[in-house]
């Protein structure tokens, strides 16, 4: 992680003129009359969002992103389903413009994701059942891609949401069953070990916020993997929340989450406005919610002591980028980020940045 420097200091020390010209406009939706600080600058941590090559490739988004964000995370292009081919062999050119876009201008990578039950790629089902052809080419996917980043990404998710949504059980996949259930993931985290000494190697999982018996679990599976010697570097929460989203939940998940007293990622945030909506009846009270959410997010973040604070991450920069707002969700039903589909900071900006002085 880099230093860490007082920013508030540091923004305490910028002359008004030189912050307003960097400043992101106002905030809009009933927010605060007050410009908004780049959130970068106000944050004595990283922030990230996640990017494709696409967004790096538009101009306005691409302006928003490096103003205010200093960490990248692929939203899907270094997943298997862009890096590996159906004949086994790899794709690269996506992830390198990623992380090259990023070394270019001073960003961090946080890679995502090498394991996940959602990819099951054809090469790997074609040698579903066929034991050491399939853990070889496990090995040899995990060491040629944590591999080739080594050096370029700061992090890697290593396993994504290993734990089911009811029941706290772990999630059977193609990886546990070729593999064993804990033998996947042990297994996920040496491999990267080996292939890239420094990165710091995440867990990650969704809901672990909203979802206490899910939390359990997970935590339960994380002090098991660190047990057996999973070189585990860090956790991460997804906090993908709805406003209707108990904002008294969010303090004790990250308390627990925290009390491995390893790094905490809010790897993957956004606040959906169209979940949980029915208990709110204008806009405005729903975009207030979703700022309460971003504030308690923030506030319970900035309590970590600071070597835990690794970054947090918005799933998107505009709403109008945002995967809940994909078809069949028209964009007009979900806002569930920080800037609006003009790139204009919202009441939930606003929040970001007043949580992290403390108001
Ligand atoms: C999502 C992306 O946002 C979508 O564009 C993609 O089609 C599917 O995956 N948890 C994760 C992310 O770990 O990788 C998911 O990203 C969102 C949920």
């Amino acid at each position: 992680m880099p230093p860490m420097i007082d920013r508030r200091a540091l923004i305490a020390a910028i002359p008004a003129a030189t912050l307003l010209s960097a400043c992101n406009g106002h905030a809009q939706e009933g927010g605060p009359t007050a410009p908004v600080p780049p959130l970068k600058m106000a944050a004595p941590f990283a922030v990230g969002t996640c990017v494709s090559t696409d967004s790096i490739d538009d101009p306005p988004l691409r302006d928003l992103i490096l103003s205010n964000f200093s960490q990248l995370t692929a939203e899907w292009q270094m997943k298997m389903e862009t890096i590996l081919k159906d004949d086994g062999t790899f794709a690269f050119e996506k992830p390198d413009a990623i992380v090259d876009f990023a070394g270019q201008n001073s960003l961090r990578v946080h890679a995502h994701t090498l394991i996940w039950y959602a990819q099951n790629p054809v090469a790997f089902q074609r040698i579903d059942g066929k034991g050491s052809a399939f853990a070889a080419a496990y090995r040899n996917y995990i060491a040629a891609v944590a591999g080739r980043y080594r050096g370029r990404v700061v992090s890697w998710d290593v396993v994504n949401e290993p734990v089911s949504d009811e029941g706290g059980t772990l999630r059977d996949c193609l990886w546990s069953r070729n593999l064993g259930m804990m033998d996947y993931m042990l297994s996920a985290f040496h491999l990267a070990r080996e292939a890239d000494d420094q990165a710091v190697l995440f867990i990650n999982d969704y809901w672990l916020e909203k979802r206490p018996e899910k939390r359990r679990a997970f935590m339960h599976l994380v002090e098991q993997l660190l047990k057996a010697g999973a070189p585990i570097g860090g956790i991460g929460s997804q906090t993908h929340l709805d406003i209707g989203v108990d904002p008294a939940s969010i303090k004790p998940a990250i308390h627990d989450l925290a009390s491995f007293g390893l790094p905490i990622h809010i790897s993957e945030m956004d606040i959906s406005t169209r979940f949980g909506a029915r208990n709110f009846s204008s806009a405005q009270d729903r975009s207030a919610q979703q700022a309460r959410l971003v504030h308690e997010a923030v506030d319970a973040f900035m309590g970590l002591p600071a070597h835990q604070r690794f970054a947090i991450t918005m799933w998107g920069v505009r709403d109008s980028d945002s995967w809940l707002a994909n078809p069949p969700n028209p964009v007009d039903l979900d806002r569930p980020l920080l800037f609006d589909a003009e790139g204009r900071p919202k009441q939930a900006a606003s929040a970001f940045i007043a949580a992290l002085s403390g108001r």
